[in-house]
């Protein structure tokens, strides 16, 4: 990792080498913390944060699914994402909040620790997750998965759902494949391991509910939004592993992954094992908006 820029601790930012905790931090042993991962990009009319309205309000639903109690304000949080950015001196970032509970005492029991905050940002640039984004995705459906609301709340962006996603990530990555695609208790399919997915068949655009246990994806939900305002539509429905199969296309969606497509699941090739049209049309649309050049979507961008 380039080492550049500043790290936001509790309000100030250090460098970014002294950005440390102790080992016996709460959440280091017991996966006591919950983050967020936002991009800026440079756009022709500078840098600008995508979505970071949304990104923050996540960030404190997390925290509330996981009884926090944030010592900073949603404005003072939006407002150090910024401070951060500037200090990076970075065009094109990834930025991620983490909140968490500290060091304090030890023990199962998180509340008698403070939730500690911090916010770091490296260098990212537009398309840099590689996997997929021009050749198309190879997944393996994990035999991992995807755990559920039963067992602790999924729409909080918690490091704790990140094992189960890891394990899969872990096993796609150890089989030859790019990325792993997660089926929920039911057998339905959920996500991948840190994206949103859509299938296409026969013109029509799919996605689970959120209900099938994906995350609430801020780029789920950009998609969908500019699919809509460009007069289309997205059903939202359980998908069985054979839709899958069966695909035209498929496409994943995240911050990291931005629109990316997937052309083969398992041994299957979907569609004719390219990026399908639409998968593109799509792919291009949200480049447009978060580069600033589709003005319906400019109120998504934060300029810095
Ligand atoms: C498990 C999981 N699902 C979906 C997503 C996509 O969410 P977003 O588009 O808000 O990045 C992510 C990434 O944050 C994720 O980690």
């Amino acid at each position: 990792m380039k080492e550049t820029g500043k790290i936001w601790m509790n309000g100030n930012l250090v460098p970014f080498k002294d950005a440390k905790v102790h080992v016996l931090t709460h959440a280091l042993h017991y996966s006591t913390s919950i983050f967020e991962g936002i991009r800026c990009y440079d756009t022709p009319n500078g840098s600008a944060i995508f979505r970071l309205p949304e990104h923050v309000d996540r960030f404190f639903k997390s925290a509330k699914l996981y009884s926090m109690k944030m010592q900073f304000s949603k404005k003072a949080i939006s407002e150090g994402i910024i401070k951060t950015v500037k200090a990076g001196g970075l065009k094109e970032s990834y930025i991620r909040p983490l909140a968490y509970y500290g060091y304090g005492t030890m023990g199962l029991t998180p509340t008698q620790n403070k939730v500690d905050v911090s916010i770091a940002c490296w260098e990212w640039k537009m398309g840099e997750s590689k996997a997929g984004k021009f050749s198309g995705a190879k997944c393996k459906i994990s035999s991992w998965i995807k755990i559920d609301s039963r067992f602790q709340p999924m729409q909080a962006k918690a490091a704790s759902n990140y094992a189960n996603a890891a394990l899969a990530r872990m096993e796609a990555l150890e089989n030859g494949y790019d990325e792993a695609i997660m089926l929920n208790s039911r057998g339905k399919v959920a996500e991948g391991s840190a994206e949103n997915i859509f299938v296409v068949k026969d013109d029509i655009i799919q996605t689970p509910p959120l209900s099938a246990g994906g995350l609430e994806g801020i780029t789920r939900d950009s998609v969908i939004q500019i699919i809509e305002e460009n007069g289309g539509f997205v059903v939202e429905r359980d998908l069985e592993r054979d839709d899958l199969y069966a695909a035209d296309e498929i496409f994943m969606t995240g911050t990291a992954a931005e629109v990316k497509s997937v052309t083969q699941i398992d041994k299957a090739k979907i569609g004719n094992g390219k990026m399908g049209e639409i998968t593109k049309a799509i792919q291009k649309s949200f480049t447009d908006a978060i580069m600033g050049k589709d003005e319906r979507f400019l109120p998504w961008l934060t300029f810095i």
